[in-house]
């Protein structure tokens, strides 16, 4: 069942703008289904699927079309309705991995890993897809800036392609670490974008044998970054975390992928734990992420589930509703 909105709120529309509107409390019919309404429907918007590409084994670009400009900083995310499977009632989280914000036409690319992803990897040029997006924060850099090192593993590298085209005046030093050569993908765009690119595969059938974050570190002594921005599965995260404690001058950021409920703030689900002014939060990762810095995350918490490698990754809690 679909309660139609009154009103098709813009892309770029935030939601506590849409919410503010209230626009739904004053239906008396709809009173009983707000909260349920706007978790489901209330930012929705429509895109078309303009291509679908696959980039390497079990991944796929779509490139999709919001039909006008939009406002969006790398590291955000769209949470996406899967097509034609009713059953699947959450939404399915992924993060923008480049975009054209004045055409409003932009990519998100994925590894299948379930119903969810299967299913959108099927989407042919045409077909349209129900979203919320942009939503959550993304990456910040200062002005300070200039020399920044970008540290991805498996699916996490997509929000680090949208940091490396979207951010100006930046050197980027991009170091990409995948399962193996069947995984590798993106690395043209990555490279035409980077000062300097380093692949890494834990079998070594690519680039150099071994963990993302040890070539990383090798770099890190002589490297001169002033910031790093990294995504991918948390034992990379918490590995790199490790790394950075030595270097505690050097901005950091991490991209967190939790599984995800509603996308929206309200149902809990994304809770991410985080270390703040000596006490533990437990964060949304969805409305107060997903990009917090890296020092903040508490990986011992153990409920911080990322996506990606399979080299170093655990699989997280699957007991959260489809
Ligand atoms: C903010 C955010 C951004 C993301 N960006 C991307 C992206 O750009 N590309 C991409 O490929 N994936 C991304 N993910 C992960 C992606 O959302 C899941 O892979 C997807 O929801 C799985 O849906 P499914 O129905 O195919 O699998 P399901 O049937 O729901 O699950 C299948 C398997 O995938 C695992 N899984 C499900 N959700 C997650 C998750 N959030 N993190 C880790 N493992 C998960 C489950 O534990 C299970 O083992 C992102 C997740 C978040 C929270
Ligand atoms: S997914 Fe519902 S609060 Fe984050």
């Amino acid at each position: 069942m679909r309660w139609a909105a009154d009103r098709w709120y813009t892309v770029g529309d935030s939601f506590d703008k849409v919410t503010a509107d209230n626009r739904y409390f004053t239906n008396a019919k709809l009173a009983p289904y707000s909260a349920l309404y706007r978790i489901l429907y209330m930012v929705e918007q429509t895109l078309k699927v303009l291509k679908n590409t696959k980039l390497a084994r079990g991944t796929y670009q779509l490139t999709l079309g919001a039909g006008g400009a939009f406002a969006l900083t790398a590291g955000q995310f769209i949470n996406i309705r899967i097509p034609g499977r009713a059953e699947l009632l959450l939404k399915r989280p992924f993060c923008i991995a480049s975009a054209v914000r004045e055409t409003g036409v932009f990519t998100v690319c994925f590894v299948v890993t379930g119903k969810g992803t299967e299913q959108l990897s099927m989407c042919a040029p045409g077909d349209l897809l129900q979203a919320d997006f942009p939503l959550g924060n993304g990456f910040t850099l200062m002005p300070s800036h200039k020399n920044v090192a970008l540290v991805g593993g498996g699916a996490g590298i997509y929000p680090l392609l949208a940091a490396c085209t979207m951010f100006r005046g930046v050197s980027f030093h991009t170091f990409l670490g995948f399962r193996s050569a069947e995984y590798v993908c993106l690395t043209q765009e990555f490279e035409s974008s980077s000062q300097t690119f380093t692949l890494c595969t834990d079998d070594g059938s690519a680039g150099t044998k071994g963990f993302v974050t040890y070539e990383f570190e090798k770099r890190l002594k002589s490297g001169g970054f002033d910031a790093v921005l990294a995504c991918g599965p948390q034992p990379m995260l918490a590995a790199l975390q490790q790394i950075m404690r030595g270097y505690p001058h050097i901005y950091a950021q991490a991209s967190v992928e939790e599984r995800m409920g509603c996308g929206v703030g309200a149902c809990l689900v994304c809770a991410c734990a985080v270390q703040r002014g000596g006490k533990q939060h437990n964060l949304r990762a969805c409305k107060d992420g997903p990009v917090f810095m890296l020092e903040e995350l508490d990986f011992s918490a153990q409920n911080s589930r990322a996506h990606g490698s399979a080299s170093n990754q655990t699989k997280g809690d699957t007991s959260c509703p489809t």
